[in-house]
This record gives C-alpha cells, sequence and structure tokens, in this order.
C-alpha cells in the first residue's frame, strides 16, 4: 500500500490559507504517492476549489474525519500547536505513527506538543527548519514572511490620509510619504521594496550590521544608530536578545526618526522570544497626528508598547495596527509559497512512494518534534523541562507512516 496525504481545510479563525496546491498534486502522485486526499472546501477560500483538486488527480472528501482516516502523512499550514482552540479537535483525530507537517509553535505551544508526543505522533515543525541554502526552498517562515511584509505596506497606505508617491500636478506638489522600517529581516525587507514601489522615501534599521548592504540596494536609507553590531546576529542569521540596557539606548536613538515619519512599519523579532519594545508612548506622542504604525510584530507581544494584537486602535491620533496572520489575507500567493515549502520538504523525504526519515540530514532532524511517544527535539525538551533525550536522535535512518513501517 502507498503512501496517502492528506489535507484538512484550516480550521483556525481567519485563517485562509491552505497547505497544499492543486498544481502540486501530480508531483506528489509523481513521486509515488498513492492518493492525496482534500477535505471539501479545503482551498476555497484562497481561491482553488474542489474541483480544481479534482483535476489534479486529488481525491476530494467529504468529511474532515476521512482525511484524518485516511492519510499517513497529514499536511496543515496550522497544526494543533498553530491552532489553540479548534486544534484539539485534530488532536483526537490523529492516531500512532501518522506523520504531521506544519507551523506547530513548538518552542511555546508546549502543551500540545506533548499531547501529540502522547498520541504517538510524528510531528514535524516547519519553524524550526534550519537556514541552510538547500533548505531555501521549504522555509515557510520566510515566504509567509515576505506576503506579511507587502501587505503590512498596503495596510498602512490605507489608513494614512496621505499618498505615498510624490506628485507634480497642477493642483501644487505632493511631497512623497516618509516611512521607516523597523527590523530589515525578510519582513522587514518586502516593506522597504513595496513601498519604494508605492513611491515613498524610505529608511530603515537593523541591529544586524549586514542589513545596511541589503536596506541600501532596495533604495532605501540605513539610519545608522551606532548600535547595530556583530553580536546581534545569532546562528541561521537570526538576531540575539539584547539586554533592556540596549533596547532602551535603542528607543533614545530612534525617537527623532519616528517622529519625522507618516508610516512605521514594525517587524524587529528574536526567534522564540517576545518581540523587543522599541516604540513607547512617548514616540508616539511625538508622531504627527495621521501617522500609521504598522506592528508586524504584534503576534509576538509587538513593537510598540501600544498595540493592541488584532485590532486597530487610534492613541494620540496615530493609527495603530496590531496585524496578525497578514499572510492569511493574502490567501492564494501565501497558500501557492507554502505549498511549495512543504511539498518540497515531503518529498525530500520520499524514497520509492516510502517515508524514510533520514536523522543525518538536518533539514530532517532539526524540524522533527515528536516522534515514538517522546518529545525528541533538544531545544523544545529543554523548554519542557525535560533531560536530554538519550538514543533518539541518534537512529540513522527509519521508517515512520506507511502501513507495515516500522515506527
Ligand atoms: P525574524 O523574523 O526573526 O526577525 C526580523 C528582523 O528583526 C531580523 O532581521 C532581526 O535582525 C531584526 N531585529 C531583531 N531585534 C531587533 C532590534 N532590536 N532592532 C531592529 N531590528 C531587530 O527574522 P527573519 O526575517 O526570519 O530572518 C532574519 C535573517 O535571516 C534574514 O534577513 C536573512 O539574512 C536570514 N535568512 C537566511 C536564510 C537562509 O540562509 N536559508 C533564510 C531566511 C532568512
Amino acid at each position: 500500500m502507498g503512501l496517502k496525504v492528506g489535507v484538512p481545510k484550516e480550521t483556525y479563525p481567519g485563517e485562509r490559507r491552505v497547505a497544499l496546491v492543486p498544481a502540486l498534486v501530480p508531483q506528489l502522485k509523481g513521486a509515488g504517492v498513492e492518493a492525496v486526499l482534500v477535505e471539501q472546501g479545503a482551498g476555497a477560500e484562497a481561491g482553488f476549489p474542489d474541483s480544481a483538486y479534482a483535476e489534479q488527480g486529488a481525491r476530494v472528501v467529504e468529511s474532515r474525519q476521512e482525511v484524518f482516516e485516511g492519510a499517513d502523512v497529514v499536511l496543515q499550514v496550522r497544526t494543533p500547536g498553530a491552532n489553540p482552540e479548534r486544534g484539539r479537535e485534530d488532536l483526537e483525530l490523529l492516531r500512532p505513527g501518522q506523520v504531521v507537517i506544519g507551523f506547530l509553535e513548538p518552542l511555546t505551544a508546549l502543551d500540545a506538543v506533548k499531547a501529540l508526543a502522547e498520541r504517538w505522533v510524528t510531528a514535524f515543525a516547519l519553524e524550526l527548519m534550519p537556514r541552510i541554502t538547500r533548505a531555501q526552498s521549504m522555509d515557510a517562515l520566510s515566504s509567509q514572511a515576505t506576503v506579511a511584509g507587502y501587505k503590512a505596506v498596503l495596510l498602512a497606505a490605507e489608513a494614512l490620509p496621505k499618498m505615498f508617491p510624490m506628485m507634480m500636478t497642477a493642483a501644487g506638489t505632493i511631497t512623497p510619504a516618509h516611512v521607516f522600517v523597523v527590523g530589515a529581516g525578510v519582513a522587514g525587507l518586502q516593506a522597504i521594496a513595496t513601498a519604494r514601489k508605492l513611491g515613498a522615501v524610505v529608511q530603515a534599521y537593523d541591529i544586524r550590521p549586514e542589513t545596511k548592504e541589503q536596506v541600501e540596494s532596495l533604495g532605501a536609507k540605513f539610519v545608522e544608530l551606532g548600535l547595530e553590531t556583530e553580536e546581534a546576529r545569532a546562528e541561521g542569521g537570526y538576531a540575539r536578545e539584547m539586554g533592556e540596557e540596549f533596547y532602551k539606548k535603542q528607543r533614545e536613538m530612534m525617537r527623532r526618526v519616528v517622529a519625522e515619519s507618516d508610516v512605521v512599519i514594525t517587524t524587529a523579532a528574536v526567534p522564540g522570544k517576545r518581540a523587543p519594545v522599541l516604540i513607547t508612548e512617548e514616540m508616539v506622542k511625538g508622531m504627527a497626528p495621521g501617522s500609521v504604525i504598522v506592528d508586524v510584530a504584534a503576534e509576538r507581544g509587538g513593537n510598540c508598547e501600544l498595540t493592541k494584537p488584532g485590532e486597530t486602535v487610534t492613541v494620540h491620533g496615530v493609527t495603530i495596527i496590531g496585524a496578525v496572520n497578514l499572510p492569511a489575507t493574502v490567501p492564494y500567493h501565501a497558500s501557492q509559497m507554502y505549498a511549495r515549502n512543504v511539498t518540497t520538504f515531503l518529498l525530500g523525504m520520499l524514497k520509492d512512494g516510502e517515508l524514510k526519515l533520514d536523522l543525518d540530514d538536518p533539514i530532517v532532524r532539526d524540524t522533527l518534534v515528536t516522534r515514538d511517544g517522546e518529545v525528541v527535539h533538544p531545544r523544545v525538551r529543554e523548554r519542557l523541562g525535560l533531560p536530554p533525550a538519550v538514543g533518539v536522535g541518534a537512529v540513522a535512518e527509519a521508517e515512520t507512516g506507511t502501513e507495515g513501517g516500522e515506527g
């Protein structure tokens, strides 16, 4: 019996993405996947109707239960860890040896991680994808951050009572909007590019010094605060958490730039940590009325002290948008990119139509969170207060998921 892949409809409130798009079904089948089971309506909100999946050779099934019962591998955007309420229903449907791949929030959704281990589910968290060249095409955090950065600028443009581009018209000259992007990672760089395309004058800042060149290559000005430092660079190109003293200094240095900006887009984050507070109420007070802050870090607590995640508030005349789940608001392309990431990851583990977990491969090892009734990921175990796993991870190669395979 060949491997079966299941794609349930996403159930997180407001989630419009889908983990697999129709165009990728033939690739899976070409790699020996026997069947792709798609829950009815799974792609509807992203612009992928059931008929499109069927045309590409997927089997559209009526109930969620059928997907979970029939699939060896379940592909989701939000696995139970990233879907706090409705995800519990999925936990009930999962069975021992079944593989789940998607966002899992493995370092914070510890109850869900434990529940997956208790059910003997083999769970992969795409957030833990190593940042190595070979894994770039599987890096779902990056693909979705690209979408978020783009959309953040559109939200800002919509909320701002001004236009972005400079215009010389018979009715006078319009000066361009000034945009300040804080955090020039994947989302930040896309925000810079998008704001530039709309004609804004853009400045940006990041604590990692190598971002200066990237910012400038997009036609924006890098704000020199004299604080950027090699020490800010952690493994995989991510930022390290700096002390409160550092953030205090950073806020002081940024005050003037913030005050002069029409739009501030904040994307500063440190993996597994609360986002640093970089914009205080005092700084918001210093902005002109009508200015806009889009806090892309809202889900992680926010870079602005006044941010309310999921809400738009106006304080001291400034509109503060607590942007959450932005990729879900551009579901067609966000799904297309996510599906490419997750499919490439899955195909990498398929050998002759069967799933083979090669734990010598950092892509497999680093993303694997639970297996054989245990939490196996070292960083997740640490968060749970568990001692380092003995033997787990030392297994060079093993099979899982398919019927008859030994877990
Ligand atoms: P992220 O979402 O964790 O953080 C966003 C940005 O916030 C980062 O650039 C970080 O340096 C910045 N930041 C943190 N604290 C800050 C502070 N106090 N002030 C200003 N900025 C602050 O990171 P993201 O965007 O997912 O990735 C960061 C970098 O990783 C990328 O720009 C890239 O260089 C690298 N990367 C490498 C990949 C690979 O080699 N396969 C794939 C994707 C990213």
